[in-house]
């Protein structure tokens, strides 16, 4: 059984995180996926990340954050083999249902990561090291006292920022229209983010699982997409 650890490295003082760390039922075709397809796809938060090595090849590196059951990193790297894929999610279920779908695909450019992304971008990823970062639907927190759950915050945008290479790319979407806006004035703390029209990105956004669930009720959905220019450009 192939260990996934949840930190990467000792903390000093305990963070307040975004997710809840309840484990979900597993199918049974998930854990054997946990079991036997994570050699192929996981990654160890224990060891170094390097990117070169881990895709056996030189390519531009799209970041996805709590990719869910992973049918919008799927569907990206499937349509744009050109890119290399580099999901991080905490969720167990996800995870295994993603290893599922990228063994059926037979796909080689995506690897996975089952843990905290504020710790693995923090302790794993080099600065300058991602072409693009996509948040797609993070969990919205509704009530005021969890707000400071949510994961989009002036200190983490700081940290993601420094990850993007020069002219990289930041694309977050909700369906909570009071996050919107918070992810707004959080990316607005970072003077080197600049906002573009979301059409500019590619691969497009898929339509994801959260956000169908959003659209039945009725929520109104906003993607917010960002350069990175770093000395006034
Ligand atoms: C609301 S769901 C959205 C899932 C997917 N992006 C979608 O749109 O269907 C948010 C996901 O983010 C994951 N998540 C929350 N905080 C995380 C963190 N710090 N690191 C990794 N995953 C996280 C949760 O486990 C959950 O699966």
């Amino acid at each position: 059984m192939v260990e996934l650890s949840q930190t990467s490295a000792p903390r000093l003082k305990r963070r307040i995180q975004s997710f809840v760390g309840r484990e979900g039922r597993l199918t049974p075709a998930q854990k054997r996926a946990l079991e036997t397809l994570w050699p192929l796809y996981g990654l160890d938060t224990q060891a170094p990340f390097d990117a070169d090595r881990v895709f056996c090849r030189q390519a531009p590196l799209i970041l996805e954050i709590g990719f869910g059951n992973g049918e919008s990193l799927l569907e990206m790297a499937r349509s744009h083999p050109q890119f290399n894929y580099l999901g991080i999610e905490v969720h167990r279920p996800g995870v295994g249902h993603l290893l599922l779908a990228l063994k059926r695909y037979e796909l080689n450019n995506v690897r996975i990561y089952c843990a905290d992304a504020v710790e693995i971008l923090r302790e794993r990823i080099r600065d300058q090291a991602l072409q693009r970062i996509n948040i797609f639907f993070p969990d919205p927190w509704p009530k005021k006292r969890h707000h400071k759950r949510r994961l989009i915050q002036p200190d983490f945008v700081s940290m993601a920022m420094r990850k993007l290479q020069p002219d990289g790319f930041l694309h977050l979407a909700t369906d909570w229209p009071d996050y919107a806006r918070t992810m707004q004035e959080a990316v607005a703390t970072c003077p080197a983010l600049h906002p573009i029209p979301v059409s500019r990105l590619h691969p497009a956004r898929p339509r994801t699982k959260f956000e169908k669930r959003g659209l039945r009720l009725g929520h109104r959905v906003t993607d917010l997409a960002y350069i990175k220019h770093v000395g006034g450009l």
